[in-house]
């Protein structure tokens, strides 16, 4: 009775599933040290800097933070050499993407993507009653530019592109992504979510927000819980056109962003010094990892992201499971629609090096009994 209730996005809705929890695994197996590397969280944590200043902004929690974002906007814009007005601020990636849906799908609107990819696309759309269309990746686990094109039709509405893409860490050529844009139908607004573009290491590599400067009518979507280490602050943001932006700035509720969030995105924006830290471990970690894995007969796809695409050619349920008696938890990508796969994110120097100890253990058979 009471589903008859419900919305009809809501009723298509799948739960969205997380990952397990630290606090979870703990109790279930009784250990008390428990390392994610399931989550793509940036395994050195913010700033310190960041830290401090949300500590700061916390004596101001009575207040309700400053609506538009200003300053934060300010510094983003000066990073990206943005009009600061093209910029809106959420609360997480997540939340940005919810409001693409809001503002733009209608009932019966199409929109394309590839899959695998992250699942929020999906919810954004059903949620606003569009029809999801999804297309493969290419064969080496690519977002498929040209196939997607073929699928638009007058009742396309949107196309996203995850770049780099979650869970594979692929990244589409820049050049196809320039020839693709100047070929997407005006009627058709282009969503690249960018959560992970700052560990992209190619050089003149063009990004979302390049090809808006150049005046392409795209929507880069981007995050501070990857790079600059604050999942829990919850700081997401768009840049888009003015036309874009407006309709999401209707439904963006008015207070998204906590002061504490505000200020420590700020202060992370200027510790760049940190950020080229945690860029240069991210580097060594996913060289170290692949190689190490490789010596397992594990294949992984070239990742530009913080996490990396294991391909273990067995179901990969048993090694889940062993690890996590280890100690560890990683993200199987059965749910993806890949049995044989692990999404592994880069951890420490340390945690990489306990990891592969841990694996080497579960493969000779010698794992923790609880
Ligand atoms: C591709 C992609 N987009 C968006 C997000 C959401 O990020 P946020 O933590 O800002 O909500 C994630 C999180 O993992 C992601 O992988």
């Amino acid at each position: 009775m009471t589903e008859q209730l419900w919305n009809h996005g809501v009723k298509k809705l799948k739960p969205y599933i997380p990952g397990k929890s630290i606090e979870d695994v703990k109790k279930e197996l009784g250990l008390t040290e428990i390392i994610r590397m399931a989550s793509n969280e940036n395994p050195y944590g913010p700033s310190p800097k960041a830290i401090a200043a949300a500590g700061e902004a916390l004596m101001q929690t009575h207040l309700y933070p400053e609506p538009s974002n200003r300053e934060l906007r300010g510094k983003l814009g000066e990073l990206h050499k943005v009009d600061p007005d093209r910029i809106l601020i959420s609360n997480g990636a997540d939340n940005v993407l919810l409001i693409i849906g809001q503002a733009f799908v209608n009932p019966g609107d199409e929109v394309v993507y590839c899959s695998p990819t992250f699942p929020v696309y999906r919810t954004s759309t059903v949620m606003m009653g569009g029809v999801p269309v999804e297309v493969p990746l290419t064969a080496d686990h690519k977002f498929d530019l040209e196939a997607m094109l073929n699928h638009v039709t007058p009742k396309t509405k949107l196309i996203y592109i995850c770049n780099p893409n979650n869970p594979t860490g692929t990244v589409v050529d820049s050049n196809q992504l320039r020839s693709f844009l100047q070929r997407v139908p005006k009627h058709v607004v282009v969503v690249l979510d960018e959560a992970y573009a700052e560990f992209i290491s190619i050089e003149q590599y063009k990004s979302g927000i390049d090809y808006m400067n150049e005046g392409f009518p795209v929507i880069s979507v981007r995050t501070f819980s990857k790079l600059y280490g604050l999942a829990a602050a919850r700081v997401g943001y768009a840049i888009a056109p003015a036309e874009l932006l407006q309709p999401m700035l209707a439904v963006r509720e008015p207070f998204p962003v906590t002061r504490a969030s505000d200020a420590a995105a700020r202060a992370a924006l200027e510790d760049v010094e940190y950020t080229n830290f945690i860029l240069a471990e991210n580097l060594k970690g996913m060289k170290f990892l692949s190689a190490e894995l490789a010596k397992f007969g594990y294949e992984t796809v070239e990742s530009y992201a913080n996490f990396i695409f294991v391909d273990t050619k067995e179901d990969v349920q048993p090694l889940y499971d062993g690890v996590m008696k280890e100690g560890f938890i990683i993200r199987p990508c059965t749910s993806f629609g890949y049995p044989h796969h692990f999404r592994l994110t880069i951890g420490t120097h340390e945690q990489n090096e306990r990891f592969i100890a841990a694996l080497h253990k579960v493969k000779a058979g010698k794992t923790t009994t609880i």
